[in-house]
């Protein structure tokens, strides 16, 4: 299966035009299905949401979303989610969706550092909450994992996984970034590729510790490259 992937559109409501422009590629059948690895929306707002589904429903192409934190910026993320499920967009947040033999499990995630610098529950409330937080999200990925039966099991989150496809963004932001509690559990499943966005200036490719690839999808970064692209493709 040809999947496209992108994250990180931070649609405004003014977007139309560029959104269009970006997803243009996907119109003309580059791609079987399109994977959207959240912060869809700028400020999680149902009119920006409205814009990029406008867009979206041009492509004709199955799509497989996953919020990301900005657009839990509103406080309106049940409502994006059902905007997107209304009109067919799989907008998961720890189920999983087979089709055509390729099962993808998809949830927001959420950061805490990654490897030796992993936060754990110690000490104040505030931090155990914190790290509660990120344990709920993994495992959210860990129930869709398991409910997949399919050979191919690609999964689909906002944080970044691995240190490595943060790589570029400033040492300070490494915590904010993702967590290594993620790839674990894509590790312990044996997943098939892992697409993320969210560090904008990270690196494109990295690797799990049981080596699956990961795909930083995150939009600016891949217009960073040259020539800028709109979107990834991968062949799974
Ligand atoms: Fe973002
Ligand atoms: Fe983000």
């Amino acid at each position: 299966m040809r999947i496209a992937a992108v994250a990180d559109l931070h649609c405004a409501v003014g977007d139309r035009e560029r959104i269009r422009e970006r997803l243009n590629a996907l119109a003309a059948g580059a791609a079987e299905l399109l994977l959207l690895a959240g912060d869809l929306t700028n400020y999680g707002r149902p009119e920006e949401m409205e814009v990029l589904i406008s867009q979206l429903l041009r492509l004709r192409l199955p799509i497989v979303s996953v919020l990301g934190n900005h657009d839990y910026e509103s406080g309106a993320e049940a409502e994006l989610q059902r905007m997107l499920r209304e009109v067919g967009i799989q907008a998961l947040d720890g189920e999983a969706y087979e089709r055509d033999g390729v099962g993808f499990a998809g949830a927001k995630g959420f950061c805490g550092g990654f490897g030796r610098g992993e936060l754990t529950a110690f000490g104040e409330a505030a931090i155990k909450s914190f790290v509660h937080t990120a344990m709920e999200e993994s495992l959210r990925l860990e129930r869709a994992l398991s409910q997949l039966r399919s050979e191919r099991r690609v999964v689909l989150v906002h944080y970044a996984p691995v240190a490595a496809t943060a790589e570029g963004e400033a040492r300070e932001l490494f915590p904010f970034l993702g967590s290594s509690r993620l790839s674990d559990v894509c590790d312990r499943f044996a997943a098939t590729a892992i697409f993320h966005g969210h560090a904008h200036h990270g690196t494109l490719e990295g690797r799990t510790r049981g080596g699956i690839p990961v795909y930083n999808v995150a939009l600016p970064l891949l217009q960073a490259q040259r020539p800028p692209q709109a979107f990834r493709l991968v062949e799974v």
